[in-house]
């Protein structure tokens, strides 16, 4: 069973809708460790509710972004985790983290990459006008949400809904499709050549 480790900053959302389809047994490995960012995070009560370690990891501890990548690492790595998933984590990883997990971190993004990537991914896609958003899971690479892509799906917006129903249509995307994601990485379905992921039988 595949170790998997959540950073989420806030809400914790997509964490929920992970450890719910965990306790379905729609996931074929186990979260082991929740990890924030910031003390107030929703995402860490979710954990301790359900009895899964919780670390706030506070960066005015550490001098710089450097320090605090390593503090991460050598966590994730006394844990044993073989997946680094991404919910709502709003700091940007340093190279030194990412090379440390090599096609081992995913992160989840609120609209068709390569458009609109970084932060309000889904007030910048309503802001442009577009027709069609949706939701990204990626591999995460040292660029800004530009690793390869493992699942994307669309949804047509609605003419004249507000930026509120858009949010929550996408959000309920993200919850069905990061736990497929999150399972096809456990059960090792996931390849990758280039820029392009396969999912294999
Ligand atoms: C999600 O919509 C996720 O796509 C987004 O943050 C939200 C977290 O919600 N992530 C990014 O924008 C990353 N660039 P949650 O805390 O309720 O899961």
């Amino acid at each position: 069973m595949k170790r998997v480790a959540v950073l989420a900053s806030g809400f914790g959302s997509n964490l929920e809708a992970i450890l719910e389809a965990q306790s379905r047994a729609e996931i074929q490995g186990k979260v082991v460790l929740v990890i924030s960012d910031r003390r107030d995070a929703k995402a860490l009560e979710r954990a301790e509710k359900r009895g899964i370690k919780n670390l706030f990891i506070d960066p005015r501890n550490y001098d710089d972004r450097e320090n605090y990548d390593l503090a991460l690492a050598e966590i994730l790595k006394s844990e044993e985790v073989d997946l680094v998933v991404l919910a709502g984590f709003m700091r940007l990883l340093t190279p030194y983290f990412i090379k440390s997990f090599p096609l081992k971190i995913i992160n989840i993004h609120p609209s068709l990459l390569p458009s609109f990537p970084g932060t309000d991914g889904i007030e910048q896609a309503y802001a442009h006008g577009v027709k069609v958003s949706g939701c990204t899971v990626h591999f995460v690479d040292e660029g800004l949400d530009s690793g390869p892509i493992i699942l994307q799906e669309s949804v047509p917006l609605i003419q004249e809904e507000s930026i509120e129903t858009l949010k929550q249509r996408i959000q309920a995307l993200e919850h069905r499709l990061y736990p497929i994601a999150i399972d096809l990485f456990c059960r090792e379905k996931l390849q990758v050549n280039g820029r392009r992921c396969y999912i294999v039988e």
